[in-house]
């Protein structure tokens, strides 16, 4: 029973990418949404490698072509693609916005982001897909599905945070690439990243929030025993941003020379509050230990141990202590 529910599911949200991505050739579609994408300097070829599509401003133009196909509306409200309100109107939940399928591994749709083609700040940029019987959103990246065999072959993941980040890299030829789509990384997301590569390079924005989500993913994926690395990017660029300003191989390159280890990363990140402040450095130093003692392998826990010794001046039995220290009061 339930089994026939997810089928269904699967089925009706295959239908929908189909019909988005058919309204994006509607000469509505042509104007609006193609142009936007054309705009973000897309190519028809990676439109079509990510499923990407269109829906128009009506109302319910989805849910109105589905259940002339016979399509259930039970179905259709539990895939998160139509809202049922109080008066009992049926309405798309997706509506003048360009459409980003979301697959699984397998290469099904499981859900959709849906970005506005405005700067309107009274809308969400975004509008995702809720959690449904099929997508569950902590447990899936963005581009995994696009992304798994190049990451494999790499040994290497890019972690960024959104749905073009991943579309202009790979337009760009670096396939390697996944978004965590804006929430907060999740220890099942960095299982699934695990399955094809132990190395993370965080590509997150370089604003206030980026920076602050690097902090925050690095020391999920260093507990998850992965090799992390975090690139921080000129004042707000984004790798989108930033990979069509550079090009492709100054891109790789900025990623080469510019991917740090957690202990670097935050000793540039804190150098100028921490300079003249011993208060303020002892908290960083506290920081680091915390990050550190993370780490399940006892060697590379004591690498970086040393480099926090030797980069802020401290020596490494006074580490030790604060080790012990930590991992006693978590217990
Ligand atoms: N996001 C979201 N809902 C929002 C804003 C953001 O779900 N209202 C998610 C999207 O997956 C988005 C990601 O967070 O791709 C990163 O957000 P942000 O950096 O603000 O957007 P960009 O991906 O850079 O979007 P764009 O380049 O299209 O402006
Ligand atoms: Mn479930
Ligand atoms: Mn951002
Ligand atoms: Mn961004
Ligand atoms: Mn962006």
């Amino acid at each position: 029973q339930r089994q026939n529910e997810i089928d269904s599911l699967y089925i009706a949200l295959n239908f929908a990418k189909d019909f988005f991505k058919q309204q994006l050739q509607t000469p509505d579609g042509q104007a609006i949404g193609l142009s936007y994408f054309k705009e973000r300097d897309l190519r028809d070829g990676t439109i079509d490698a990510f499923d990407l599509g269109y829906s128009s401003s009506a109302w319910d133009a989805f849910t109105k072509e589905a259940l002339s196909k016979h399509y259930n509306l039970d179905i259709l409200q539990k895939a998160g693609l139509t809202i049922v309100n109080d008066k009992g109107r049926q309405y798309d939940r997706f509506r003048d916005r360009v459409i980003f399928p979301i697959h699984n591994l397998s290469g099904r749709v499981i859900a959709f982001g849906a970005r506005i083609m405005t700067n309107d700040k009274n809308q969400p940029k975004y509008l995702n897909s809720p959690e449904t019987e099929v997508y569950h959103k902590s447990r899936i990246l963005y581009g995994i599905y696009q992304a798994k065999n190049a990451i494999r072959q790499v040994d290497n993941c890019y972690l960024a945070e959104g749905y073009m980040d991943v579309i202009s890299l790979h337009q760009a030829g670096i396939q390697n690439v996944v978004a965590s789509s804006g929430t907060s990384l999740t220890k099942e997301q960095i299982q699934l990243i695990s399955r094809f590569t132990k190395n993370v390079t965080m590509l997150y924005d370089g604003d206030a929030a980026g920076i602050k989500a690097s902090i925050r993913g690095t020391d999920l994926l260093l507990e998850e025993g992965l090799n992390v690395k975090i690139v921080i990017f000129p004042d707000n660029d984004d790798p989108d941003s930033y990979v069509r300003k550079v090009g492709s191989v100054a891109f790789q390159e900025f990623v080469k020379n510019n991917s740090q280890d957690f202990i670097t990363f935050k000793v540039k990140l804190y150098s100028k509050e921490i300079k003249d402040d011993p208060y303020r450095k002892s908290e960083v130093i506290k920081e680091m230990v915390a990050s550190n003692i993370k780490i399940p392998d006892p060697i590379q826990r004591s690498v970086f141990r040393r480099q926090i010794a030797h980069l802020l001046d401290v020596d490494e039995q006074t580490l030790i202590t604060e080790e012990n220290f930590l991992i006693k009061k978590e217990r």
